[in-house]
């Protein structure tokens, strides 16, 4: 047993949801205890199994904290701890709003039908542009704030609206600063191709060559990026263009992810799946073979519940072909301003479960130990286990489960991250 001496602070009196066990179970332990040192998980168990000498001590403590052998002993009075939770797939730096397309679709119009018209992905481009990198810190913090509070440590971004090498390198560096304003671990994902900007909308090809050429390069440079995306759709990218993005993400050693399988079946994780990306987003419309492919190569699955419920699609993912084949499924917000204007990590649990029939378990292990596979940190964050990042939520809730029930009134009663209380 670790000696406790060097433990810096230890959690007693809290049930354990460790999620080590994939959407099978919680991966519960009653009445646990958990120990951390510096930034890391270094103990984790029954609170009967701790160290005799700590055993003593805490039989006859009185109050919510002591010290004990310079061990801080905070008492969870019985709620549970998870893992921080992980927001796998947002777009949360972005210029203006589209409220206006919002009336529109309410009038009828289909959200391919206003991007084909010039709206869409393209107007939140030309807010994006106009926007300076303090305007887009600004309008982004209060998103993230939102999603910090909810218990999120660690979130994914993606650029896609700035669409030019100056701009796309603007969100880049604005997501980097967020990780200056609060203790969430942020990582960067270049979707340079992400629609036409209008300049080279007849020239598909010409602006490939402008982010494979000169857009990649440039953020690799500067090291602004932990992987590459690509919306792959009708009203985004074909394959063959789609495969362009691919080779220069490989050829700079960047993983992959992508936007697949959102409105059509074009096939584009089964082509991920050639080039060992981490995941395929959306997938609504993804088929078996592409479900075994995503299997094959070990690719997570990402839901992502708000936009579907926010287009108001009605073409499920195939969840129970992807159970099936055991492709582990990540769930997120997708926050962005045209198809999941939703920055709530809570809603996304509870619509993983009504609206896809996730199991809760499912739906927690999506935004933890499989969010975090999704980005590529399973070794390191999403579990309760020794040797992980200290990024841990307490909530006051009776079971796991009522993190997925309920929804509206806020559990969290402490986030820790890197070992640090920060709320
Ligand atoms: O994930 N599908 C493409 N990209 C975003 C939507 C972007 C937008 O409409 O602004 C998505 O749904
Ligand atoms: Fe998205």
């Amino acid at each position: 047993m670790t000696l406790s001496k060097h433990w810096q602070t230890l959690y007693i009196n809290v049930n354990l949801a460790t999620m080590t066990d994939g959407a099978n179970s919680y991966g519960e332990i009653i009445n646990g205890a958990l120990a951390i040192s510096a930034g890391k998980i270094v103990w984790l168990g029954k609170q009967s199994d701790l160290p005799d000498s700590l055993s003593d001590s805490l039989s006859d403590k009185d109050g919510d904290s002591l010290k004990v052998d310079s061990v801080d002993i905070i008492d969870g009075k019985g709620q549970w701890l998870t893992p921080g939770l992980i927001d796998c797939h947002t777009h949360l730096v972005y210029g203006g709003n589209r409220a206006n397309e919002f009336e529109m679709r309410l009038q009828g119009k289909s959200y391919q039908e206003i991007a084909n018209a010039g709206g869409g992905i393209v107007s939140t481009v030309s807010a994006t542009r106009k926007a300076s990198e303090q305007e887009l810190l600004a309008s982004a913090l209060p998103r993230l704030t939102a999603l910090h509070q909810q218990g999120v440590t660690t979130v994914e971004i993606k650029s896609g609206y700035g669409l030019d090498t100056a701009n796309e390198i603007k969100m880049l560096k604005v997501a980097g600063l967020l990780a200056d304003e609060l203790p969430v671990t942020i990582k960067r994902t270049f979707l340079g191709a992400h629609a036409l900007p209008t300049e080279y909308k007849d020239n598909a090809e010409g602006y490939l060559d402008i982010v494979c050429d000169e857009m990649l390069p440039q953020v690799v440079s500067e090291n602004l990026a932990d992987a590459v995306d690509v919306f792959c759709e009708g009203i985004g990218f074909s394959l063959e263009q789609t495969k362009r993005v691919f080779d220069a993400a490989q050829f700079h050693n960047l993983p992959i992810k992508v936007h697949a399988e959102q409105l059509s079946n074009l096939g584009a994780s089964e082509l991920a799946a050639n080039y060992n990306a981490l995941s395929s987003d959306h997938i609504e419309f993804l088929d078996e073979a592409g479900i075994k492919a995503m299997k094959k190569s070990g690719m997570t699955a990402v839901l992502l519940p708000g936009a579907f419920y926010f287009l108001r699609e009605t073409q499920l993912p195939p969840i129970e072909l992807l159970r099936k084949h055991q492709v582990p499924m990540a769930v997120a917000t997708d926050a962005n301003p045209g198809t999941s204007p939703i920055h709530n990590i809570h809603l996304m649990l509870n619509m993983a479960c009504t609206l896809f029939r996730l199991t809760p378990s499912e739906a927690l292990a999506g935004i933890t130990c499989y969010g975090a596979k999704a980005l590529g940190l399973s070794e390191s964050k999403g579990q309760l286990a020794v040797g992980y990042d200290a990024d841990l939520a307490l909530w006051n809730v009776s079971q796991p489960a009522e993190l997925c029930y309920q929804f509206g009134v806020n559990p969290l009663t402490a986030l820790v991250k890197d070992g640090k209380q920060v709320i």
